[in-house]
């Protein structure tokens, strides 16, 4: 696992854009995991900016989201459907028929789950996969006690989740309890993972997840399992990180980050 720190939220977003597009410039057929929540916003806006302004192409790339709630329809705002079309698809030239979500409005969710699973295999598996993480420590909605060889499946969300989402809902009473979610499995068998991480109030489970052990109760963690996971985090979500000083020297020093500094 590899850290980088960045000096603000502005700085890291813009750094994961620019990872981002340098990858589906030398693969413009790149599949494309993608994630949901308000850290990635800022990383849209500066991909849409860069499909307007340098002509970053995406006609030919595939997306899959990690998640999306059970029982809301993609036009509810809430949904991560109408966020993903918010924030990026309806800016930039991807082919809406190449955009994937899990569909939590499925007769059938357990078949949803092994079908996305299927169709993500059918692509020829996820070459980058974008991620955020919850407060409870979880990526996609992998909440705490997830399996780490866990697939794609229905997850209910812990109080913490409840918590932190409730209020775009107007309140956790009006938010779904349960939510399909890519595995911690499916996530760490991309071949690249980019977990983005900024401000003040994810420094204790940036910490956890990069520096503690790998525990199933912060599954972020199960990155330092892949061979090829970054994270990327502003200088207040590496408030607790102990090794700070050395990750500032591999990202200042090594010739694989000589582009991006
Ligand atoms: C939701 C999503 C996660 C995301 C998290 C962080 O729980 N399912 O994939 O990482 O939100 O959200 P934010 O960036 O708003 O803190």
């Amino acid at each position: 696992m590899e850290v980088i720190i960045q000096p603000n939220q502005e700085a890291a977003a813009s750094l994961v854009a620019r990872i981002v597009a340098r990858e589906l410039r030398a693969n413009p057929h790149l599949v494309l995991g993608l994630a949901t929540g308000q850290t990635m916003e800022c990383v849209y806006r500066h991909l849409v900016r860069l499909h307007q302004m340098e002509k970053l192409d995406f006609s030919l790339c595939r997306t899959f989201n990690l998640d999306e709630y059970v029982g809301l329809f993609p036009s509810d705002p809430n949904s991560y459907r109408h966020y993903m079309n918010h924030n990026l698809f309806r800016h930039v030239n991807v082919d809406p028929r190449n955009t994937h979500l899990p569909n939590g409005l499925a007769d059938d969710l357990d078949q949803e789950c092994r079908c996305y699973e299927a169709t993500i295999k059918r692509c020829g598996g996820i070459d980058l996969q974008v991620l955020g993480i919850g407060k409870a420590g979880h990526i996609g909605f992998n909440e705490p006690l997830s399996a780490l060889y866990s697939r794609t499946r229905v997850k209910a969300l812990t109080p913490t989740t409840m918590k932190q989402n409730g209020p775009f809902f107007g309140g956790e009473d009006k938010m779904p309890r349960r939510a399909i979610t890519m595995g911690v499995g499916t996530i760490i068998e991309c071949r690249r993972c980019l977990l983005l991480a900024t401000g003040a109030s994810k420094a204790n489970v940036i910490a956890r997840a990069v520096e503690g052990p790998i525990t199933s109760m912060i599954s972020a963690s199960a990155l330092q399992l892949h061979p090829r996971s970054t994270v990327i985090v502003d200088e207040e979500a590496a408030g607790n990180l102990t090794e700070k000083d050395y990750y500032r020297w591999i990202f200042a020093n090594e010739p694989e980050w000589e582009e991006y500094r």
